[in-house]
């Protein structure tokens, strides 16, 4: 049947007789998500199947790679959107006296699975993936997934993969009934034979799930919710999961629709569905066509086994990369591999990979000395120390050994991808690639596109970034990037204030603290983990290269620590005073704060309210942010949150700096700057409004949103 979606007529769902049976097919490309035109599309199926009562069952079947990968999260943003009309369907569905079964293939997820719960049976292809991901969006499942699912397969289970959003595979379904049979879904026959066996079995009763056991699950899911009162969707999975053993279907359903029509429209939910879209759109680059040409890439090269190339070189391997390790020296390798067993024994102890897939990774790293042998892969990544002279002469080798049409990759954290391009002779060929430690674990790729970088080789990297599974953020040649420039201005207030009087532990304290921000590390302790050392250094060089801040007290601290040993959780001295992993306040520390303030005329005073220490890191990041764009470093304000939710920390159900911001209120936040500025008098313009900032608090416009529209960075 043809079904309205908007202005247009689409075909997304069809209705046909095969024999006895009736058929209801959903053709929604990609995913075959749960749209509007898919849900009226059912609906009227569903009335032609109850019309003809010749049919003796309905199979609700996909065409595409997948059965309903979920519902269309677009529509929740829409505030005349409801459950409701689905819901009753799956109710319809559910109490009908004609056996309803679901062929399910692909990921069948959120809705999708929904829909298949109200189905009187379950039929899946061998590899399908079955799961409840809302959690992932600030919500719960919205269409009697709360009720239905726990029924099905016991509260143990319902609450794990609801709470935790994860999937399971066709095994371990079947194992937990949450499937009947494992089958081909082009098999006619095997299908006809399922929906006779489900006729034949009538309606099993649940089983009755009052026990001792699931209230030591509502305890547990209850304890979670009470750790997260800032993502109030854990509260609702522990009420709407009681609610399913201890009350009549009806009330339940009841429960959770009250739950998912707070949570739609909550902060938290739209956080995660604008990073959703942002995640998305991020590997979108407006002036690259999305079919345009790659390179091939089969063999990686990595130059420079230390902490990054080692896990550089493990992120390839995972995905089934053949990779070439090499360093200058046996020694070096050595001890990669030995970090290499170190990494694939952890995935192996924790489940995330067998025996024999840890052995195959292993056997896919061959190690070399001497960047000679690179001179057959495809793409090239150069992880040596962060040294402009030693970067340049890697360039140079690189750019004369390495095939042509290899792609020469640079892993800097700050240096001038620019300069670097132009050392190799080839700088169509050179692009940046940012990746975070520990490489092989961190979700972000910061991708570094030179003002000459070729677009096939930056189309081949954001499409290699997918195979190693990355999240990719594109960024312009500036110091530090997107994500480590804003952190610079973050670092910067931090030590600024610590000179002024503030302890360490006060400051990473409040960024800690969901209800100031909640990142899981606050930047005291986070550059006592990278390494004091490795900062300053940066630091030093960018200020004795003249581009950095011309300030005699700029990161004065992170500089003097560094010069007196105290170089982090590593030397057990940073800001912190370390006995193993555990950081104490250290008096020494304070007392280094205070000399060094008498020397800069820097005057100190007792008390710091949370409020100033939170807008004092949190506001000129977000200015930062605003120069970024408006540079077009960055080509979106959604990718800056990108890169601070899968990089640095963030919290996502904050949605990402910027998003934060908006909530906030941007007026708000310049009003903060020009406070500041006024009250120190701002000699380097530190505190200056970004014009872009002003511009978007005075319109009203949200900076999450803003996007350059085109053109390169
Ligand atoms: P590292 O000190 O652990 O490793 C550097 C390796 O390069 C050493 O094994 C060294 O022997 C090797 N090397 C030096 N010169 C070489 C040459 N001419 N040929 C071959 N190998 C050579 O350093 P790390 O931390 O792995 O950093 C590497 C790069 O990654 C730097 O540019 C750094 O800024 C960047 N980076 C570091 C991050 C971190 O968290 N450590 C994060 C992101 C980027």
């Amino acid at each position: 049947m043809a079904v309205e979606s908007g202005e247009e007529m689409a075909e997304t769902v069809t209705f046909a007789r095969e024999g006895a049976l009736a058929v209801l097919s959903i053709d929604n490309p990609p995913v075959n998500a749960l749209s509007r035109s898919v849900i009226e599309g059912l609906i009227a199926g569903f009335d032609l199947f109850e019309k003809d009562g010749s049919a003796d069952g309905l199979i609700i079947r996909c065409a595409g790679r997948t059965f309903v990968a979920g519902g269309d999260i677009a529509l929740f943003d829409n505030p005349a959107f409801s459950a409701e009309p689905l819901n009753a369907l799956l109710d319809r569905i559910a109490a009908s006296s004609r056996p309803v079964v679901g062929v399910l293939f692909g990921t069948v997820l959120g809705g999708g699975l929904e829909l298949a719960l109200a189905c009187h049976g379950r039929i899946a292809a061998e590899g399908t993936a079955f799961g409840m991901p809302e959690i992932r969006l600030g919500l719960i499942p919205g269409s009697h997934g709360t009720q239905r699912l726990p029924r099905l397969v016991g509260l143990a289970e319902a609450a794990r993969m609801i709470s935790t959003g994860e999937a399971i595979g066709t095994e371990k379904a079947l194992e937990i009934g949450l499937i009947d049979r494992i089958a081909d879904p082009m098999d006619g026959a095997a299908i006809a034979d399922f929906v006779g066996y489900v006729a034949s079995r009538g309606r099993p009763e649940p089983a009755p799930l009052q026990g001792r056991a699931d209230q030591e699950v509502l305890d547990g899911l209850r304890k979670t919710a009470a750790g997260k009162p800032q993502e109030p969707a854990y509260r609702a999975v522990a009420e709407a999961l009681a609610a399913a053993i201890e009350r009549p279907f009806a009330e339940g359903a009841a429960i959770e629709a009250d739950w998912f029509a707070r949570l739609v429209p909550s902060v938290p939910a739209r956080a995660q569905r604008h990073l959703f879209f942002a995640e998305r759109a991020a590997a979108s680059i407006p002036d690259l066509p999305k079919e345009s040409p790659t390179r091939s890439v089969e063999q990686v090269g990595i130059l420079g086994a230390g902490t990054m190339g080692t896990g550089i070189a493990l992120s390839f391997a995972l995905a089934g990369f053949e990779v070439i390790l090499s360093d200058t020296e046996q020694s070096a390798i050595d001890r990669a591999f030995e970090g290499l067993s170190d990494a694939l024994g952890a995935f192996v102890r924790r489940g995330r990979l067998s025996d024999e897939a840890a052995k195959t990774t292993l056997a896919r790293i061959e190690g070399a000395v001497g960047a000679a042998a690179l001179a057959s892969s495809d793409l090239v990544v150069e992880a040596v120390f962060e040294d402009m002279e030693l970067k340049l002469a890697v360039a140079r080798e690189l750019g004369s050994l390495c095939n042509p049409g290899a792609i020469i990759a640079t892993n800097t954290s700050t240096l001038d991808v620019n300069a670097i391009a132009a050392a190799t002779g080839r700088p169509g060929d050179v692009i940046g690639t940012h990746f975070f430690s520990p490489a092989h674990i961190m979700r972000l790729l910061e991708v570094v596109r030179g003002k000459s970088t070729a677009p096939d080789v930056l189309q081949t990297i954001l499409r290699t970034a997918r195979r190693i599974g990355k999240t990719v953020v594109v960024s312009g040649v500036c110091y530090g990037f997107i994500g480590n420039r804003m952190a610079e201005v973050y670092m910067r207030e931090s030590e600024a204030m610590q000179l002024e009087g503030a302890s360490p532990q006060d400051i990473d304290r409040v960024i800690e603290d969901p209800a100031f921000l909640g990142m899981s590390m606050g930047p005291s302790r986070m550059l006592d983990m990278a390494g004091v050392d490795v900062g300053a250094r940066t630091v030093i060089e960018w200020v004795a290269s003249g581009a950095g801040p011309r300030d005699p007290a700029y990161r004065a601290l992170c500089r003097r620590m560094y010069e007196t040993g105290r170089h982090g959780q590593k030397s057990g001295l940073g800001y912190y005073l370390y006995e193993g992993r555990k950081a104490l306040p250290d008096p020494d520390h304070s007392a280094l704060c205070t000399g060094l303030a008498a020397e800069l005329g820097i005057a100190r005073r007792k008390h710091f309210p949370e409020e100033e220490i939170f807008e004092r890191l949190f506001f000129p990041m977000v200015n930062e942010a605003a120069l970024i764009l408006e540079e077009k470093i960055a080509y979106r304000g959604s990718d800056i949150d990108v890169a601070w939710t899968s990089g640095y920390g963030f919290p996502r159900w904050r949605g990402g700096p910027l998003f934060m911001a908006d909530e906030i209120g941007l007026a708000r936040i310049v009003t903060g700057m020009e406070h500041y500025a006024a009250r120190g008098g701002d000699p380097y313009g530190y505190w200056s409004v970004a014009p872009l900032l002003r511009r978007l608090a005075e319109e009203g416009g949200r900076i999450s949103k803003w996007t350059s529209q085109g053109g390169r960075p």
